[in-house]
């Protein structure tokens, strides 16, 4: 049959189903039981306000609504950037920034818009212990200011979510839903988000997600084992021991074909970027960190003469060693026992699809995940809630090896580890984003006094950012430590991070709520006179500028030299910053000669000059060169 001709469509074109079919796609939340529009939601989502509970298929809890109203307040916030907290600032597209990720995920709306091919969160699990960030849409910012002490030196103090809470479930919903909102607009067309969860709230995160991403969205959800030792304290919560946790995923559109991830497990493009004593291969690491559930003394066994180092065990076995030794296939390579992966050893695996199961095998488990970071940390950390790195590499490994990866509850980073690790086992070019909140530590909490002690010891402030942070660090000096390194260094690969840290805008804006007596009206004239804030650099505007344009916060920027005045060329001259703040009209003129498709500048640069300031338009004007100022 399928090699009929197909029969010519003789109906008019149904311009109604086409256009329901595209609102639906672009808001899946919107889709009713029967596949139909419903049209208060979708005036709900473009800001009107409805009544979201009534009779209506799907999730509601007390606060809905109000959601939309968090996901709408536009953010007033900017991201500074922190060279000296950084590694190769200058250079590197991966970001890892401080704050509220509501705010920063706000904040990426513009420039990182259908940017991000897959997305892995943890976030809390609303186990009754859990800080859950008291979003305010009002005022999202300014608690974050107060929390982070940037507008009160305390530091506002906010507890946990508990059971005994009358809204402890709509209150993790609350905070959930306009992150995943907000989450979804900045994922690829045929991007994926992978969130990990336990049985707390899985029902409900699936609800949620039925309805941010629609239903026909589920891609799967996946199982991992956490533990092997039984505990009869903390993990018997619901009667049962429980030893696995899961990952939902869910696709962007809800009209993705079955993504070619899910058959050809492993499948990608095999890469060979070594040189071994045959020829092309790729070196992998034989060794890894182990915990007490998986430490087997049959692991540990000379190979090449070599034992694992202390608190490493291999990953074969006595008899695959010798195997691979006879054929070759194990080499010594900066003092490490690697194994040589060679095309033909893959020649089976290269054209079979392979599934990927819905159950993930050998992904380490807890115990892995916080051995690894004290590992790494050269000692106890008290972060308890630590993915194993094999989990998220795992995940990598099914998506395309130049993915955009972002995390925005990256907690002590173990998503960026993954990353960096993916990249130099197989030369890829996947790039990391990373939010965490510097949530405050207290040594009086007794769960938090290691944290606390760890990053005394290092004479950094006592917030969790500060860990992922030096983790990150320390795994790239690993890499450099031709002595400590586990992997081969390429100096070409991106191996730093940008960070940057939410804070207020570096424009103060006219704050029409305040009260209009003598006084105030005085300080808010004087604000707009001097509209930024003090202390702020240029770099500090030139990102806000950049990230408000649209333009990624790794985006090329030159520092450049205008008729005797400084300024910014951006994307290789497509738009040009000036922030001086005396301009001629000189410097508008050179750089109207430099045909960029925008300019902007500060408007305190024409100071009073009205002249100076409408010779600029009318000379951008006429060379079509979009001209704003700020
Ligand atoms: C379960 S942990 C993530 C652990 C991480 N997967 C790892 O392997 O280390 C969740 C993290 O989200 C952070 N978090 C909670 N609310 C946040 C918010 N509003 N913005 C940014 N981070 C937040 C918490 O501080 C916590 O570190």
């Amino acid at each position: 049959m399928t090699d009929q001709p197909k029969p010519l469509d003789l109906t008019s074109h149904n311009l109604p189903a086409e256009k329901t079919a595209e609102l639906l796609r672009l808001f899946p939340e919107i889709r009713t039981e029967g596949g139909q529009i419903d049209f208060d939601k979708l005036k709900l989502v473009l800001g009107a306000t409805i009544d979201v509970g009534r009779e209506r298929y799907g999730l509601a809890w007390p606060g809905k609504a109000e959601c939309f109203k968090t996901i709408q307040a536009p953010s007033m916030g900017t991201l500074l950037p922190t060279p000296d907290e950084s590694v190769d600032f200058d250079t590197t597209e991966n970001l890892i920034i401080e704050g509220d990720n509501l705010e920063v995920l706000k904040l990426m709306q513009k420039a990182y818009l259908g940017k991000v091919k897959m997305i892995y969160i943890d976030p809390p699990y609303n186990t009754g212990n859990d800080f859950i960030y008291p979003d305010n849409y009002t005022e999202s910012l300014q608690t974050y200011l107060e929390y982070t002490g940037q507008v009160d030196s305390s530091g506002k103090k906010f507890g946990t979510n508990s059971e005994a809470d009358g809204r402890y479930h709509s209150k993790w919903l609350s905070m959930m839903y306009p992150r995943l909102y907000l989450a979804r607009n900045l994922m690829q067309e045929d991007g994926l988000i992978f969130i990990s969860m336990d049985d707390h709230e899985l029902e409900n995160l699936r609800r949620i997600c039925d309805d941010v991403f629609g239903e026909a969205s589920f891609v799967g959800m996946l199982t991992w084992t956490t533990t092997t030792q039984p505990d009869n304290i903390g993990r018997a919560r619901f009667g049962l021991q429980q030893n696995i946790e899961y990952v939902i995923v869910y696709s962007r559109c809800p009209s993705i074909e079955l993504p070619p991830f899910i058959l050809a497990s492993n499948g990608q493009e095999r890469k060979y970027p070594h040189q071994g004593r045959f020829g092309a291969c790729r070196f992998e690491i034989i060794e890894r960190a182990f915990d007490g559930a998986y430490a087997r003394p049959t692991l540990r066994f000379p190979i090449l003469g070599i034992m694992p180092r202390e608190g490493k065990q291999w990953q074969i076995g006595e008899e695959t060693a010798k195997d691979l030794e006879s054929r070759g296939r194990l080499e010594i390579i900066d003092g490490i026992v690697k194994r040589a992966v060679y095309p033909e050893d893959e020649a089976d695996e290269q054209t079979g699809l392979m599934p990927f199961w819905s159950h993930l095998e050998r992904v380490g488990t807890s115990q892995a995940g916080k051995a690894e970071l004290t590992r790494i940390l050269g000692r106890s950390h008290g972060f308890d809630t630590v993915k194993p790195v094999d989990l998220i590499a795992e995940i990598l490994s099914h998506l395309p090896d130049d993915s955009l990866v972002l995390d925005f509850f990256a907690g002590s980073g173990t998503t960026a580890q993954a990353v960096l690790n993916a990249n130099a086992i197989d030369n890829g070019k996947r790039r990391f984003i990373l939010v965490q909140l510097p949530a405050l530590l207290d040594p009086d909490i007794v769960q938090q006094r290691t944290s606390v002690e760890y990053l005394d010891s290092i004479d950094k402030p006592r917030n969790l950012a500060e860990i992922c942070k030096e983790r990150i660090r320390r795994v790239i000096k690993e890499f450099r430590d031709e002595e400590a390194g586990q992997l081969s260094f390429n100096a070409k690969q991106d191996q730093g991070f940008r960070v940057f840290k939410l804070s207020e805008s570096n424009f103060k804006t006219w704050d029409a709520s305040a009260s209009k007596d003598g006084k105030e009206l005085e300080k808010q004239l004087e604000l707009h006179i001097e509209h930024i804030r003090l202390g702020r650099t240029s770099e500090d505007i030139l990102y806000e500028i950049l990230l408000k344009s649209g333009f990624a916060l790794t985006t090329p920027v030159e520092k450049i030299e205008v008729a005797g005045k400084s300024g910014y060329s951006v994307a290789n001259g497509g738009m040009l910053i000036c922030l001086e703040k005396e301009l001629t009209l000189e410097v508008i003129r050179a750089m109207a000669d430099m045909k960029p498709q925008r300019v902007v500048c500060l408007d305190l640069g024409f100071a009073g000059n009205d002249q100076l300031k409408t010779n600029a338009v009318q000379i951008f004007k006429n060379k079509e060169i979009v001209f704003k100022t700020v």
